[in-house]
């Protein structure tokens, strides 16, 4: 599997435990030295997850893909978190599953928000198997605070930690539990954690969500709050590209 992102703060734990997890693990850096973040063995392979001209490497025999890039600026949204979902689908050229984190608060309105709500879209469209993971807050949960909940509709909106919180560990867990658990295929869902255990068997939670319909390119529940007429026009025109993924 190949992670994208793979140096970022959710990239490196979702390396880590792909590795331990005998995982045949490809971690995408832009910066060869970022080798260094790495467990010894890691298949690091350097590229601009942005380019798909750069990536035949990475994603050469990769059936497995976990995107986990993102940033703050609403200047570099598109480039970051929208470019590289274009990038890797484009380069695609074997049918391949796909886990991408957004955010919890994804379908409120701001520039960094809609350039991941578009990529989220980017991969519904491709009709690839995916599971899309919307955290909360990183790291911002209380020692007691292990029991995942996963929440469909996108309603927390408040836009600080009262939205709900979760670990850097458990985010990178679940987006690689979710790569070979059927009952996540499908599926889009907020990650959140609250007071109580870990569990150790995810799929319950993941049979418990609702997947989003076929044919749609927002996740089931959403507010319809993005209409397609008032997309511009090279996103509608990603969204047609990728329909043409392997
Ligand atoms: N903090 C939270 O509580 C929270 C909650 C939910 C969602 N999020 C989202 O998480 C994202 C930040 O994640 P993080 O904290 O893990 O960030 P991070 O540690 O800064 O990692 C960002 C990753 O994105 C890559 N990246 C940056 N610019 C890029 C570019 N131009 N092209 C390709 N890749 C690029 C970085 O690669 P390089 O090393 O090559 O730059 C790095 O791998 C944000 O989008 C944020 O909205 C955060």
């Amino acid at each position: 599997m190949l992670v994208i992102g793979a140096s970022g703060s959710i990239g490196r734990h979702v390396v880590a435990q792909a590795f331990r997890a005998g995982f045949e693990t490809r971690a995408l850096v832009r910066d060869p030295s970022q080798a260094s973040l790495f467990p010894d063995g890691t298949h690091v392979v350097v590229g601009d997850p942005s380019r798909a001209d750069t990536l035949g490497d990475a994603l050469a025999g990769a059936t497995g893909i976990v995107f986990t890039q993102g940033t703050y600026r609403d200047e570099d949204a598109e480039q970051v978190n929208y470019r590289p979902v274009r990038a890797v689908l484009d380069a695609l050229n074997i049918p391949a599953r796909i886990a991408l984190m957004t955010a919890l608060g994804v379908t409120k309105p701001t520039p960094g928000h809609d350039w991941k709500r578009r990529g989220e879209r980017l991969v519904r469209a491709s009709g690839l198997p995916y599971t899309i993971v919307r955290p909360g807050w990183f790291d911002y949960n209380e020692p007691d605070e292990h029991r995942l909940v996963m929440l469909q509709g996108d309603r927390r909106w408040a836009s600080d930690p009262s939205d709900g919180v979760v670990s850097r560990a458990q985010i990178a867990q679940v987006l690689l539990a979710s790569l070979t658990s059927e009952a996540a295929s499908g599926k889009t869902f907020e990650l959140v954690a609250e007071q109580g255990r870990a569990q150790d068997d995810l799929d319950p939670l993941f049979t418990s969500l609702r997947a989003d319909p076929n044919g749609t390119l927002d996740a089931v529940l959403d507010r319809d709050n993005m209409p397609f007429d008032r997309e511009p026009s090279p996103v509608l025109a990603d969204l047609e590209a990728v329909r043409r993924c392997p």
